[in-house]
Parts: structure tokens; C-alpha cells; sequence
């Protein structure tokens, strides 16, 4: 009996203490994480010396000023001083309009960059998300669906506790393999947040290009492939086809539409790294429809263009686990003389 009591008291102590890193500690664990690629294609027109970026991305802010002001001050030390072309912010900047004054803190924390600093909006830019009830709407699309559970419903009485067991391996599968929202509650002042920020000197770019200042590259933005009106045909419109291309898109499924592979580099965001990181199976979600669980974060490559999908600095849900938040400053330099463009 003092045995059994001695592992449960162990079991419990292991799981308090995991707890209280995925909310007190690996969220606030800010890493500087660095990368330099070259361009897979000769596409002149990039200086010799690269191009080099800071990348972030969602950043969540929701006013909870205790752990948004811990969450800056980690990013202002792991900035300083530093010196780079392009700051580049791909979107979900805030939780709900009540973040915003942290997000401009944010900003104003980070050393000026030589060209300037863009971002695109993501989804949750847009619209308000009621995350406690998450699992509840997820589980109310997943019946609303009714495909993955028919087979169990069918299957004599749907109310036998083989059949509940059944249909909630099913649930937990439908989990697994799709976005993971809460219940859509209202809408942010998407407006507003674009006026502060523009008046910090972050240019959006919504299905728009701008050539960067003193080079032949181009910086291409996409609104959000979930709640904006994406043009990537749009946005690429006045690139040159043989220019170097960035693409910035919120969402990284963009990396499924044909007209991405003009680009050279894809930043992006949206996945969060999948905030909790199993051994074995991986991120527990991807937020995406397109990528594979080893996608859902950090450098890949998809044909001749490099991608690269931020981890992001906040979270939905304020928990994560081996996927900690980061800042990343990337180098895109040339390609050889000799072709060989191997990745980074
Ligand atoms: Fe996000």
C-alpha cells in the first residue's frame, strides 16, 4: 500500500512539475535562433553581403501585461544591438484588440531596421477566438461532420461503452489531424491595429509587393489564406520573374498554391510549432491542411524555394512544450557563382 501511495504521490508530483514548465517556464524561454540560406536559383539583384532579417511572428498579446511585458523584455535582450535589413512580422499579432499596447511596446523594444519593417495580418488579427471553449467547438464540427464517426454510430448500440470509447479515439484522431480554434466570438478593430503599427513604420503588404531599396529583390505579401482576401496573382503582379523573391504569408499552406514557387524564401507563422512536442508523434496539431507534422515548424524546403515557419513568441492557449518561443534572424545571400546552391 505505501508503495502504490509512493508512485501515485510520484506520478503526481512529475505532473505538477510539467504543468508548471509549459506554463511557467518554456513560454518565457525566448531563444535567438539563427539561419542563413542562399538562393537555390541565380537570380541577380541581392547585395553580396545577403540580406539579412528578423523574423517574428505571432505574438498573441491579449493585455496580460505580466507575461507580455516578461515576453518583451526577453525579445529587447535578445535584440539589442543588433544590426539587420528587414524586420519582418508575420501576423496574429494580438489575441484581441487589448493587446495592442503591448504590441507597439514590442516593436518600440527592437532596434530600427536599414530598409524598413513589413508584416502581413493572420487570423486571429482578425477575428476573436473564445480558446476555453476550443475542445467543445471542435467537438461540435467534428459530429456536425459526421463521416469520421459514422462507422461507429452504425455499428449496434451507439450508447455501449465500446461505442463512446470508439467514437472518442475517433475525436481524439480528428484532433490530431486538424486546425485546433476556439469558438469564433467577435471581431478585433483590424483597422486600428494596422493604423498604430503603420504609424510605428511596419508597412503592411496585402496582396502587394514593394523592391527593396538599393537591390533588384522583392518583398511579397499575402493577406490571410483563413479570414483576408489572398491574391497571390496580385501580389506577385510588377514582380520580376527572375527577381529574388521573399514571400510573407500568415498561413504556410500558401506553399500549396502554384505561384508561391516564384519565390525564393517563404516566412511564416500560424502554427505555433504546435505548441506541445511528443516524442514520436511530434507537434500535437499543424493548424494547417497542407503541411506534415515535420513541417510545422522551422526550415524546409519545398522545390527551389526555402521556407521557413516561426515558432511564433506567443500562444492560443498559454501552455507549450518543446517548442519554445524564439526570434529567428535569417540571411538570404546569393547564389554561388559555380550553381551550387545547396540549402542552409
Ligand atoms: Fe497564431
Amino acid at each position: 500500500m505505501a508503495a502504490w501511495l509512493a508512485g501515485l504521490g510520484a506520478v503526481a508530483g512529475a505532473g505538477a512539475t510539467l504543468a508548471g514548465y509549459a506554463l511557467l517556464y518554456e513560454p518565457f524561454d525566448v531563444r535567438a535562433e539563427q539561419l542563413t540560406v542562399r538562393l537555390m536559383r541565380d537570380r541577380p539583384g541581392l547585395p553580396d553581403e545577403g540580406l539579412r532579417i528578423l523574423h517574428l511572428s505571432d505574438t498573441h498579446f491579449r493585455g496580460a501585461d505580466r507575461r507580455e511585458h516578461a515576453k518583451i523584455e526577453q525579445v529587447r535582450r535578445a535584440t539589442a544591438g543588433a544590426q539587420f535589413d528587414l524586420l519582418i512580422h508575420t501576423g496574429d499579432f494580438l489575441h484581441n484588440d487589448n493587446g495592442l499596447e503591448n504590441v507597439l511596446a514590442l516593436i518600440d523594444s527592437i532596434p530600427r531596421p536599414r530598409l524598413g519593417a513589413y508584416a502581413v495580418t493572420g487570423n486571429h488579427d482578425h477575428v476573436v477566438y473564445e480558446m476555453k471553449k476550443a475542445l467543445h467547438y471542435s467537438w461540435r464540427i467534428f459530429r456536425s461532420r459526421g463521416g469520421e464517426c459514422d462507422d461507429i454510430s452504425s455499428r449496434g448500440n451507439k450508447n455501449s461503452s465500446r461505442a463512446r470509447v470508439g467514437l472518442l479515439l475517433h475525436f481524439a484522431r480528428y484532433l490530431l489531424n486538424n486546425r485546433f480554434d476556439g469558438e469564433p466570438s467577435g471581431v478585433n478593430d483590424i483597422a486600428g491595429l494596422r493604423r498604430a503599427l503603420e504609424g510605428r513604420g511596419v508597412r503592411f503588404l496585402d496582396n502587394q509587393a514593394v523592391r527593396l531599396e538599393g537591390t533588384d529583390a522583392y518583398l511579397v505579401g499575402i493577406e490571410d489564406l483563413l479570414q483576408g482576401e489572398p491574391d497571390l496573382h496580385g501580389g506577385l503582379q510588377g514582380v520580376r520573374p527572375d527577381a529574388p523573391t521573399i514571400l510573407l504569408s500568415h498561413n504556410p499552406d500558401v506553399v500549396a498554391l502554384p505561384a508561391a514557387s516564384q519565390a525564393d524564401l517563404i516566412l511564416a507563422g500560424h502554427t505555433h510549432g504546435g505548441q506541445i512536442v511528443l516524442p514520436l508523434l511530434g507537434p500535437v496539431y499543424t493548424q494547417t491542411e497542407q503541411l506534415t507534422r515535420s513541417e510545422a515548424s522551422g526550415y524546409w524546403r519545398h522545390g527551389q524555394t526555402h521556407v521557413y515557419v516561426h515558432r511564433g513568441l506567443g500562444e492560443s492557449i498559454p501552455i507549450r512544450i518543446g517548442a519554445p518561443p524564439h526570434v529567428t534572424f535569417l540571411t538570404l545571400l546569393p547564389a554561388r557563382p559555380n550553381g551550387v546552391n545547396a540549402g542552409p
